[in-house]
């Protein structure tokens, strides 16, 4: 077993917003959803709590703003038992994503990202401490890019392993994808990092290739309902969903990333720490809502 267990967060913090609707609505179309939802949420922060119910020492670092919701994100953090001692403030507004859930739990997610948008570099310098400390960072595409390099540069220069979950998927220079230790990508994020459109094991391969020829060290593919498929030094493996009722699939890959986390520096072997990941996230996909439906270690067991 690893001595040093410390989860790093470092990532988004949002109030989502969320209304169930038979189907998505196209462009110019109103249509009447259903029920209506107001959690937490945020992919940095979905991560984060789900490594910590998942039995994880975590430690979230993002920023907020000197709002309600800030607020009361930083409440909800302190009652899961996150160290929040390092959270940041911003003069933005806190972030806020409106999300749409459909009849298969499918959903649509828009963010405005105020207080996560205005994470600076100074900001991952003034923690370069906790980053040292850690066993593992794990980071997100929700704050600024140069934010993402420099924190991921750092843990690398200081031994400490990075998990990137690149969601949502935008443009990152060559630069980082050394200094990942454990990449998870959809089949979407696949697509836009590689070119190589992903929609079977042979093209999986194939666009895990193209990363790992990049500098990523391993990469485990969430491939939705069909499971996940990994390239990784112990080898290639594929690890199938449950077969589950989805309700709302907000926060999967986060519970995926988190339960990876817990995983990974209890010393588990990533096929089996695809395999808890796995059931973890079956679970929230049974519930609404993003952080009210993560999962804790015993639900898991
Ligand atoms: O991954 C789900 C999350 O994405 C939501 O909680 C929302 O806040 C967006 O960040």
């Amino acid at each position: 077993m690893n001595e040093n267990q410390k989860i790093l967060v470092i990532g988004s913090s949002n109030t989502d917003m969320t209304v169930k609707t038979q189907t998505l609505p196209r462009p110019g179309e109103t249509l009447i959803g259903g029920e209506f939802k107001m959690g937490a949420g945020g992919k940095g922060a979905n991560q984060a709590v789900a490594a910590r119910r998942l039995g994880g020492d975590v430690t979230f670092v993002c920023k907020v703003g000197r709002d309600l919701f800030g607020d009361n994100s930083i409440k909800g953090y302190e009652r899961e038992g996150l160290d929040t001692s390092r959270i940041l403030r911003s003069d933005k507004p806190s972030g806020v994503a409106l999300i749409m859930v459909d009849a298969k739990g499918e959903n649509c997610i828009s963010v405005a990202s105020g207080a996560n948008s205005d994470i600076t570099e100074a900001d991952i310098d003034s923690v370069s401490d906790l980053i040292r400390e850690a066993s593992l960072l794990v980071l997100q595409l929700e704050m600024p890019t140069p934010c993402v390099l420099k924190a991921a540069k750092l843990a690398f220069e200081s031994g400490v392993k990075v998990l990137l979950n690149p969601a949502p998927a935008c443009a990152l220079p060559d630069e980082i994808f050394r200094y990942i230790f454990l990449m998870t990508p959809n089949q979407t994020e696949s697509e836009f990092f590689t070119g190589v459109p992903v929609h079977d094991e042979e093209s999986a391969a194939k666009a895990a290739e193209v990363l790992r020829g990049r500098g990523v060290k391993d990469v485990i593919m969430t491939m939705g309902s069909k499971g996940s498929m990994a390239f990784t030094e112990e080898g290639a493996f594929f690890t199938p969903a449950r077969k589950v009722q989805a309700v709302d699939t907000t926060a999967a890959g986060d519970t995926f990333c988190g339960a990876l986390a817990v995983a990974i520096v209890e010393g588990k072997s990533l096929k089996e720490a695809a395999g808890f990941a796995t059931a973890a996230s079956a679970l929230t996909v049974q519930k609404m809502g993003a952080q009210e439906s993560l999962p804790y270690r015993n639900e898991v067991k």
